[in-house]
């Protein structure tokens, strides 16, 4: 631990609550995205090398989701306020975060006082391994900003990366199949998730459980026939009656899913890409059902078992390829939920690091794959069953467009269903932008 320790600091590390701590642990999260790595395994990697305690992880998670959602203006500020790409490339990500914590926001009050936050990207850049020299930079570039921010702030503006924080691509996509909601598609993305729970139904009712959180002091709503949105976050373990298997996290849009397949007791139906097992968990929930839950990543399946133990539900999980047969004993189902691999374009607010991490072609190489995953999965499903098609992307050729393909098969018809959700925040409607196209065997 203490050699992986000194890899982020040269000498002395700064005290583990301090901001210039947590300024360089987010900065060594970044450093990694930057190279290709997902934030939430970039983080773990992070608190791991640290050795990082329970507040400070909090704190550093926080910044460097921040500073996902403020990249587009930070890497802006930094090209105007240096005249060559600052080295070692820690320093760009170290100033990425300090920005992250400086740059005004739809007039939310800043986390930290702005020369507090100069003052600790100082010591982070004094610490951290290889910029120590650039301490300097690192004071003259953030005091610059903050003697013209107003300046500062209306150039980002007239920048549209900076302006928008999400590459040129990706913005210039949203505006060409979203014409009259780009804009506000890419605002909702930046704004932190709510969090949003499923009430199990087989254990409370929304309104029981909405009563008990009141009784708590904690204030929600429902948004859902089973959605409850808590005003404020908080962490899992201390939402309460979770552990007890009371409710789930998860997306109003997510819990959209399982209701469209109108599940009856005994029937047996497949969940062929479930992992980590929230809608399975809600389609056990809903229904006396056989359920088949298959996932390709093996790990991922601990996810499953983990879920549905809390939950106190039962399902078959297997490890298996969709797109292959191995997995299958050739008994023929009479409901498949099909949330095939994809971008993730739509729970953007929820995962801020995507849209640096996917490429414009990532679009067509998934749609590929779940192409061939629903092929194979229709040769699974009874005369009379029901596939449901289910992305969280907004990407037409991910979502829209294969199951407008879906639909010219001869012994396919096409049910209502929601189509294409677009992320939306708007008093209780609040959720992601997921795809639901939902088809019949005849
Ligand atoms: C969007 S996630 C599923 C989320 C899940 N349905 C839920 O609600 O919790 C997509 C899952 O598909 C799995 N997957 C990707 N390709 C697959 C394949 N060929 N066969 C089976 N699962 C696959 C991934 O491992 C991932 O867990």
């Amino acid at each position: 631990m203490a050699k992986q320790r000194t890899s982020l600091f040269s000498g002395q590390a700064p005290a583990m609550d301090s901001l210039a701590f947590r300024l360089a642990g987010a900065a060594d999260a970044v450093r990694q995205v930057s190279a290709g790595r997902s934030l939430p395994d970039a983080l773990q990697a992070t608190f791991t090398a640290l050795n990082v305690d329970a507040a400070s992880r909090g704190a550093i998670q926080d910044i460097a989701y921040n500073a996902m959602r403020k990249l587009g203006s930070a890497r802006f500020l930094i090209g105007k306020l240096t005249k060559y790409p600052p080295a070692p490339e820690m320093l760009q990500h170290l100033l990425a975060c300090a920005f992250a914590l400086l740059v005004r926001h739809d007039n939310l009050p800043l986390r930290y006082e702005p020369f507090t936050t100069v003052n600790q990207a100082v010591q982070a850049a004094s610490a951290i391994r290889g910029t120590a020299k650039a301490k300097g930079l690192v004071n003259a570039v953030l005091r610059h900003f903050l003697r013209e921010q107003d300046q500062f702030e209306q150039m980002v503006n007239q920048d549209e990366v900076a302006q928008w924080n999400y590459p040129a691509w990706w913005i210039a996509r949203v505006r060409k199949h979203y014409p009259n909601q780009w804009q506000s598609i890419l605002t909702v993305g930046n704004q932190p998730p709510p969090l949003t729970l499923r009430v199990n139904q087989r254990r409370t009712t929304p309104e029981g459980y909405l009563e008990n959180l009141h009784k708590k002091g904690l204030k929600a709503d429902i948004i859902g026939p089973s959605a409850i949105r808590l005003s404020r976050p908080l962490p899992v373990n201390q939402i309460p009656g979770f552990m007890e298997g009371l409710v789930s996290v998860q997306d109003y849009a997510a819990q959209m899913a399982a209701p469209l397949l109108d599940l009856k007791d005994g029937m047996r139906v497949l969940d062929a890409c479930a992992a980590p097992g929230g809608k399975s968990a809600h389609m056990l929930e809903l229904a006396d059902i056989r359920l088949t839950a298959l996932d390709c990543e093996k790990k991922r399946l601990k996810m499953i078992h983990e879920n549905l133990h809390r939950l106190g539900l039962s399902a078959e999980v297997r490890h298996g390829d969709a797109t292959l047969s191995d997995w299958w004993d050739g008994t023929l189902f009479d409901c498949i939920l099909a949330d095939v691999p994809c971008s993730a374009s739509g729970i953007i607010r929820r995962h801020p690091d995507i849209r640096w991490l996917r490429q414009p072609e990532d679009s067509h190489n998934l749609a590929t794959l779940s192409a061939a995953i629903l092929e194979n999965l229709w040769g699974k499903l009874r005369k009379g069953g029901k596939l449901l098609i289910a992305t969280c992307s907004i990407w037409p050729e991910e979502s829209k467009e294969q199951a407008d393909f879906f639909a010219f098969r001869a012994d396919a018809k096409r049910l209502d269903a929601f189509g294409q959700l677009l992320p939306t925040f708007d008093g209780l409607n609040d959720h992601d932008g997921l795809f639901y196209g939902l088809f019949q065997k005849t």
